[in-house]
């Protein structure tokens, strides 16, 4: 089925801080070890925001790059979607702090969180706008500051994050180019699974939720690990099967980059060789909603998509949530 109006990504930017955290660094501060972290994840190193570096700050560098290389001038930008969890503060909308900073003033803004999965869950949003005509350019940035939010002592989160920001200009084109179709899904009983219990209105900020280390990251791992395995082949089929498409027309995979071996069942799922699936994690962690939009621009980088390619971004993550989306490369 052919669209009358397509959003088709037509720039990308990314900023990471320049201080690297090795393994060999945690081993300094958590009882843990480069060899566990390297065989049960994949991550080498990671990225950290120094202390006056929030969200919107690395937010809005990758979306200075992700405009330039559009040639869109930010007056033109209709829209502002920040998908994060770690936002500047809980309000107003990051969002609305980077039309400030970048001087948009013509764009409607507003945050998405939807955990590692908030970057699909952007641009899905950003592009029914487009598609319906109600916009014609739209920014969607996937930022995060996870190292202001983990807790620094506990190892079963501490080793696996990274702080990073990556950014897309969506752009409406005539005909069957751009995003071609978004699965998206969501299970809150799982909610327990992976969050920051405190700093909410269930349980606002107190010395006591401060001296539990409430507002840091809790995760269960091992049953994220497994949802994560079932979903992330699961969610990339259902994608595909919802433009006509199926695993033999991937030209290219952007997964969510949390684990290698999540990453791993992913490529098995859908017969993919290694070659045609981008993996970052080792130099940058879990950057959550950052990860997705960070792995495709260095895939570019890299000269590893062309024009007409069928792109796979797929996630997982807090909600919990998971998503694909299919994007035939403009
Ligand atoms: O983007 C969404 C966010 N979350 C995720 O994507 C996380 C998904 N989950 C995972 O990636 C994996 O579950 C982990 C990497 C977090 C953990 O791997 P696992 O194979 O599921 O290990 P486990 O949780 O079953 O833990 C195995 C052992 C435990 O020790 P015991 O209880 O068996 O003695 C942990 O205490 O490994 C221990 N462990 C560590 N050991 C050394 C946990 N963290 C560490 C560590 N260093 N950093």
């Amino acid at each position: 089925m052919m669209k009358k109006k397509c959003a088709a990504i037509t720039g990308v930017g990314a900023y990471v801080p320049p201080r690297i955290l090795t393994n060999k660094d945690l081993e300094k501060m958590v009882d843990t070890s480069d060899e566990w972290i390297t065989t049960r994840t994949g991550i080498k190193e990671r990225r950290i925001a120094d202390e006056e570096t929030a969200t919107s700050d690395m937010a809005v560098k990758a979306a200075e790059e992700a405009l330039q290389k559009a040639n869109l001038e930010v007056e033109e930008i209709d829209l502002i979607v920040v998908a994060t969890i770690t936002p500047d503060m809980l309000f107003p909308s990051t969002a609305c702090i980077v039309q400030d900073k970048l001087g948009a003033r013509k764009a409607a803004c507003f945050d998405l969180s939807a955990g590692c999965t908030g970057f699909i869950y952007g641009i899905s949003v950003a592009a029914q706008f487009i598609e319906n005509g109600t916009y014609q350019n739209a920014l969607v940035i996937g930022a995060e500051t996870l190292s202001k939010i983990v807790n620094w002592e506990d190892r079963n989160t501490c080793v696996l994050f990274g702080d990073g920001a990556g950014a897309v200009v969506l752009k409406e084109v005539a005909g069957d180019a751009g995003i071609l179709s978004t699965y998206l899904g969501s299970d809150g009983s799982g909610s327990v699974l992976l969050k920051q219990p405190a700093g909410g209105s269930r349980m606002p900020a107190s010395l006591d939720t401060v001296e539990q280390k409430l507002h840091s990251i809790h995760m269960n791992g091992n049953d994220v690990f497994k949802f994560a395995v079932k979903v992330m082949g699961e969610a990339s089929l259902t994608a595909l099967e919802k433009c006509g498409m199926g695993k033999e027309d991937i030209d290219f995979l952007v997964p969510h980059q949390a684990n290698s071996r999540i990453i791993q069942s992913a490529i098995k799922r859908l017969k993919l060789p290694e070659e045609k699936v981008v993996v970052n994690l080792n130099k940058y962690g879990n950057m959550s909603s950052a990860s997705i939009p960070v792995a495709l621009y260095e895939a570019l980088q890299d000269n590893k998509i062309s024009s007409g390619d069928i792109i796979v971004m797929v996630g997982f993550g807090a909600g919990l949530t998971w998503g694909a989306s299919v994007v035939k490369w403009l």
